[in-house]
């Protein structure tokens, strides 16, 4: 049977399509050019997340982000230690919008019956875009492998921790 002259002109496009697809597809996986998408951070926008985390953050959660010690441990009056905003704390579990919301409202608004939060909320002191920057120097301090892990975070909608 002889192909009509449109059915092979899809076929030839089709298959050119499917051909560039997978080169592409081969081109991303050899060279790895997904495994750091999306997880930069502009060096601007994280200095100056990094005055407002001087300003504001560093009395509890460390000038070296390390948090309290003993930040793992509830105390006996319901209230927990800060934890550290590097990669050995739980940040970067949360997407981006709690991480946001938590220093926006403070840790109150989230505390489970029997707990007690000492995390303020930092609406009245820092601008929405003034957060987002504290959270880029937080980001920019993480490894690669956990902006990469955060950005999962974001796309599942958070790990489960505590
Ligand atoms: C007075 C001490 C204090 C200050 C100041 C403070 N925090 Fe906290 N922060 C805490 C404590 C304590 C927690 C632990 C959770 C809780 O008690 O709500 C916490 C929790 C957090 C969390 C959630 C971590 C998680 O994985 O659940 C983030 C994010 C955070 N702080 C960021 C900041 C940022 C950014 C600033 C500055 C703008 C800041 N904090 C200032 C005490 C503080």
């Amino acid at each position: 049977m002889a192909w009509d002259p449109l059915v092979k002109k899809v076929a030839w496009f089709g298959g050119a399509y499917l051909f560039v697809a997978a080169t592409v597809a081969l081109y991303i996986v050899m060279t790895g050019s997904f495994a750091g998408r999306g997880t930069g951070v502009d060096p601007e926008t994280a200095a100056r997340g990094h005055s407002h985390y001087e300003a504001h953050c560093a009395r509890c959660h460390g000038a070296d982000l390390k948090g309290q010690p003993g930040w793992e441990t509830r105390r006996a009056d319901g209230t927990v230690p800060a934890p550290p905003q590097d990669e050995s704390g739980h940040t970067w579990q949360h997407p981006d919008r709690q991480i946001f919301d938590y220093i926006k409202l403070g840790g109150g608004i989230f505390s489970k019956r029997g707990e007690r939060s000492e995390m303020p909320g930092y609406a009245d002191q820092l601008s929405d875009p003034q957060i987002w920057e504290v959270i880029a120097y937080i980001k920019s301090r993480w490894p690669e492998e956990t902006r990469a892990r955060q950005l999962r975070a974001n796309m599942i909608g958070g790990f489960e921790h505590h």
